[in-house]
């Protein structure tokens, strides 16, 4: 069968990456794997079992112990949304041997996409994180780099707090989202930033929809496009 088509999307926090990369799998009938869930996951699983989200030594144990049937299931559990989940993701992120663990993971899903029903495959995958185009998947044919000014990131971030009913200041929100997007970019591995050949995309004026239909044009003009499509 023909290899999967990858599309890789990285960003900062609240840029809009995961909300369309939802919609272009659901578009494209690809896979979707939201990567960032995955830190999460060992954040969240450190917080859990008391550990500080600095510990190592811990973080690299709870990275090893995620397979697929721990980690897909938690995909949807609201305790990963949390914002100290994120703050605590972004601590054991910075751990290389954590980042490591992690990486067949990703690159398995990008190569064989599940599919709809249990045993079938996707002919793509959309993949959104970090370093999804400069480290898990360098090879793929279309990557995206979605940014957004942090002013308005964080005004993105605040009313979805809202909107689950927590309480939020956004010079708090502002401030988190400051220092979690300074620890991303300037980690020494797979810090933050555009692959060479990204795909750019500001959506500081940009609603979803139309953040959707510029991605859309970039990912069908990729020569590897594939024709079924
Ligand atoms: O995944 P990431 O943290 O980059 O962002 P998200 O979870 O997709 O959230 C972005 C928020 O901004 C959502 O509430 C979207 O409805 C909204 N938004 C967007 O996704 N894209 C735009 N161009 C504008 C707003
Ligand atoms: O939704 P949001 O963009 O706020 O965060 P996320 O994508 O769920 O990622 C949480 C944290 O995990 C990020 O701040 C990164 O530190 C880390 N992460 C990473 O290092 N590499 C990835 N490919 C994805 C996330």
């Amino acid at each position: 069968s023909s290899p999967s088509f990858i599309v890789a999307i990285d960003g900062p926090a609240a840029s809009g990456k995961g909300t369309l990369a939802r919609r272009l799998a659901a578009t494209l009938g690809f896979a979707h794997l939201d990567t960032g869930a995955l830190y999460r996951a060992v954040g969240l699983s450190l917080l859990r079992a008391g550990h500080a989200p600095e510990d190592g030594a811990a973080a690299i144990a709870a990275a090893r112990g995620l397979d697929a049937a721990t980690v897909l299931p938690l995909m949807n559990d609201p305790a990963l949304r949390q914002d100290v989940v994120a703050v605590a993701a972004s601590k054991v992120s910075v751990v290389p041997e954590v980042r490591a663990a992690l990486l067949d993971f990703q690159r398995d899903f990008a190569n064989h996409p599940p599919g709809g029903a249990p045993g079938t495959v996707s002919r793509g995958a959309v993949l959104d994180g970090r370093d999804v185009g400069t480290v898990v998947c360098p090879q793929a044919p279309a990557k995206l780099f979605v940014t957004a000014d942090v002013e308005v990131r964080a005004r993105r971030r605040l009313s979805e707090l809202r909107n689950t009913g927590a309480e939020a200041i956004y010079d708090a929100v502002l401030e988190d989202m400051k220092v979690r997007d300074a620890r991303d970019s300037q980690r020494a591995v797979a810090p933050l930033k555009p692959a060479v050949d990204a795909f750019l995309l500001d959506t500081s004026m940009m609603d979803a929809d139309q953040a959707f239909i510029a991605a859309m044009d970039f990912i069908r003009s990729r020569p590897a496009f594939p024709d079924f499509l």
